[in-house]
């Protein structure tokens, strides 16, 4: 790999090596990479505030903002920075049609004064909010779909576009273009799929710049160490508890083999290890609140990551079906999830098939 090569060359070399325009595995047109560009900078904002963390006295992005967002949950003040500075970085390029996130009811249509482009970003502005308040790593998760067709629009059209809608969002996985993360962690590292494997730049605070540091990222198909919150054990169904069960009873069990946990409680963090090491990320639907598919999100949470665990060659199911096959009936919906090492995701998900 050459030395000290740059998100924005990346995405500009990473375009000529697919030469094809617009379409096909890998493709990075120009409002495309435009679009990754302004994000990669938001989250270089984002880095910024949290590391300052308590500084700054009554400014410090440390604690509550006491309003709860759409989903019922209280929101700190950091998802709600985070969620501006993601809006206020990607309205004005005219890259993008509209935008959607966890932090917001409904979606947010790029004001009529900015030029309409052709995609629709939609973010976690901060996973992991629990961890905001004790210096312990979160990230930023997104995921780029395409506008469907329609009407010519502002950007040189005779008519005008015709306005985004909820629905347009609604598009299974499989039709992302592009996704990603960005972690705040000892070090901020995006990594980002386009549909041609998955690669990881490392922000250079020097340069102010992130810089690639690893391309062709796979997840070994076996692994030793799982992810999911025990303390839900009681409360899971029988697929699932005896999936685990297996699992701590290590070598002396059907497994013959001993299994390490991990529980970071950042979603972003926990892949992170996965795609780094390998293992097996679990959020399953549990009896605390039946009517929910799950605790994650579809679109903005499960998604990229199942498509970014795919691209290095792991699996991500909801139990039973492929995530990225769901077509979503509604843009907070939520899924369970169980994504990673190949083989244990099929062994998870053939104890949901045949129990
Ligand atoms: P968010 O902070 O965006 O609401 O997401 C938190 C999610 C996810 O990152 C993590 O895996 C999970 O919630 C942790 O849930 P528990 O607190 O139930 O373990
Ligand atoms: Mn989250
Ligand atoms: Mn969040």
């Amino acid at each position: 790999m050459a030395k000290n090569i740059s998100f924005t060359r990346y995405l500009v070399e990473q375009q000529r090596r697919c030469q094809a325009p617009d379409g096909g595995a890998g493709s990075i047109p120009p409002q495309l990479r435009l679009l990754l560009e302004v994000v990669a900078r938001a989250c270089k904002g984002i880095s910024m505030a949290v590391n300052k963390g308590a500084l700054g006295g009554e400014n410090s992005i440390l604690g509550s903002a006491e309003s709860e967002n759409v989903q019922g949950e209280i929101q700190k003040k950091l998802d709600i920075i985070a969620n501006e500075v993601l809006i206020e970085a990607n309205e004005w390029g005219g890259h993008l049609a509209a935008m959607a996130s966890e932090e917001m009811d409904s979606i947010y249509l790029v004001p009529n004064r900015y030029p309409q482009g052709e995609y629709l970003l939609l973010f976690d502005p901060l996973d992991g909010s629990s961890n905001i308040d004790v210096n312990v790593s979160i990230g930023t998760i997104f995921s780029v779909l395409k506008k469907p067709e329609g009407p010519p629009g502002r950007n040189g059209g005779s008519t005008e576009a015709s306005p985004v809608t909820e629905a347009d969002f609604l598009q299974p996985g499989s039709q992302q273009v592009a996704a990603g993360y960005c972690i705040y962690g000892p070090q901020t590292t995006l990594v980002l799929t386009v549909g041609d494997g998955v690669a990881m730049f490392t922000l250079d605070r020097e340069q102010g710049s992130f810089v690639l540091t690893q391309e062709n990222i796979r997840i070994p198909a076996d692994t030793k160490e799982f992810s999911i919150n025990m303390s839900n054990l009681r409360h899971w169904d029988a697929p699932v508890k005896r999936y685990i069960e297996e699992c701590l009873a290590g070598a002396d069990g059907p497994r013959g083999k001993d299994f390490n946990m991990r529980w970071i409680a950042s979603m972003v963090a926990d892949v992170h290890r996965l795609l780094m090491r390998g293992g097996v990320f679990m959020y399953p639907w549990d009896k605390r609140e039946p009517e929910k598919a799950g605790k994650l999100r579809l679109m903005y949470e499960a998604n990229p990551m199942a498509w970014l665990v795919e691209q290095a060659g792991g699996a991500a199911t909801n139990g039973r079906q492929r995530i990225l096959d769901l077509p979503p009936a509604k843009l907070h919906e939520r899924v369970a999830v169980f994504l990673g090492s190949k083989n244990e995701v099929e062994r998870v998900t053939a104890y949901h098939n045949t129990l």
